[in-house]
């Protein structure tokens, strides 16, 4: 008998490493052996996005990848069978999950899961925050605190209304005291987000921040001062990397800068801002 969280622990180490880049690895035929005829303890744990939702044991080799993954989170080799988040068809089915997932150690702390709020049919634009903070986790709801408040005027600014715009972030659950989400909680998440985008089919995404770009391309060494402005893909969608609204709210000057890459968005969208009166920030 082997523990759950010692078994999902083991798959998520070789999931890693598959992410990583690594393809082969040398395998004792014995240990193998071994971990195959291993029993694993009941009840199963909600499933995360990156495991199936009543995963039977499955050899330590299959590992899966979002169907909407770029290049560089291409997971899986094509046989692999498609991941749990993957198999969920509507939004609505995806928050229910993402309510019970436990996937990583933020589940811990949440007060509820934040998903995602907008238009749900291809939007013009898309927006990606890092992760909840503490109105947003005990609403339920994305940025609807200070920053929140700063990024709707940021929207309005564009001549949109929120709801014509989908905004979600990376992580869906709060981390302790607003730090960054970790790599791995980042990494444990990214499905969830994946499969939102492959079904919102946004015109374009909107990084907000340094996590929202590491995020959404694996880049997880850039500094969003020298990506932001420029656009980046993910997958086959069109990115743009800005400024976080937290960090206008701590830096005013940047908020020019911000609205440039903006300003660039709409350009890319065929779109006008709408007269200044409208679009202060
Ligand atoms: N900051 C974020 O990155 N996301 C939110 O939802 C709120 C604040
Ligand atoms: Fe699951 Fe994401 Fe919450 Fe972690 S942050 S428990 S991966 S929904």
């Amino acid at each position: 008998m082997i523990g759950r969280d010692i078994y999902n622990g083991l798959i998520r180490h070789i999931e890693s490493e598959i992410q990583a880049g690594r393809r082969h690895a040398a395998l004792d035929e014995k240990l193998v052996a071994e971990f195959l005829a291993l029993k694993v303890d009941s009840p199963a744990p909600q499933a995360g996005p990156g495991a199936k939702p009543a995963r039977p044991a499955p050899p330590p080799t299959v590992v899966s990848a979002p169907a909407s993954a770029t290049p560089a989170r291409a997971l899986a080799p094509a046989t692999a069978p498609a991941p749990a988040a993957a198999d969920f068809a509507t939004l609505d089915d995806i928050a229910t999950a993402i309510a019970q997932c436990r996937a990583c150690a933020l589940c811990n702390s949440r007060t509820r899961t934040v998903p995602g709020t907008g238009n749900r049919v291809a939007p013009e634009v898309m927006f990606v925050g890092e992760g909840p903070g503490e109105d947003e986790d005990a609403r339920g709801e994305p940025f609807v605190g200070a920053a929140g408040q700063l990024l709707t005027k940021m929207i309005a600014a564009m001549g949109y209304e929120r709801e014509e715009v989908f905004i979600a972030n990376i992580v869906k659950c709060r981390p302790p005291k607003n730090r960054v989400p970790e790599p791995s909680e980042i990494e444990a998440c990214m499905p969830w987000l994946e499969r939102q985008i492959a079904l919102i089919r946004p015109k374009c995404l909107v990084a907000l921040g340094a996590t929202a770009f590491k995020g959404l391309t694996g880049d997880m060494k850039a500094s969003i001062t020298k990506v932001r402005g420029v656009w980046h893909k993910h997958g086959d969608i069109p990115l743009m990397p800005s400024f976080h609204p937290a960090y206008l709210l701590r830096y005013a000057p940047a908020k020019k800068s911000a609205w440039e890459d903006l300003k660039k968005v709409l350009e890319f969208l065929g779109k006008s801002p709408p007269p200044p009166s409208k679009s202060k920030t």
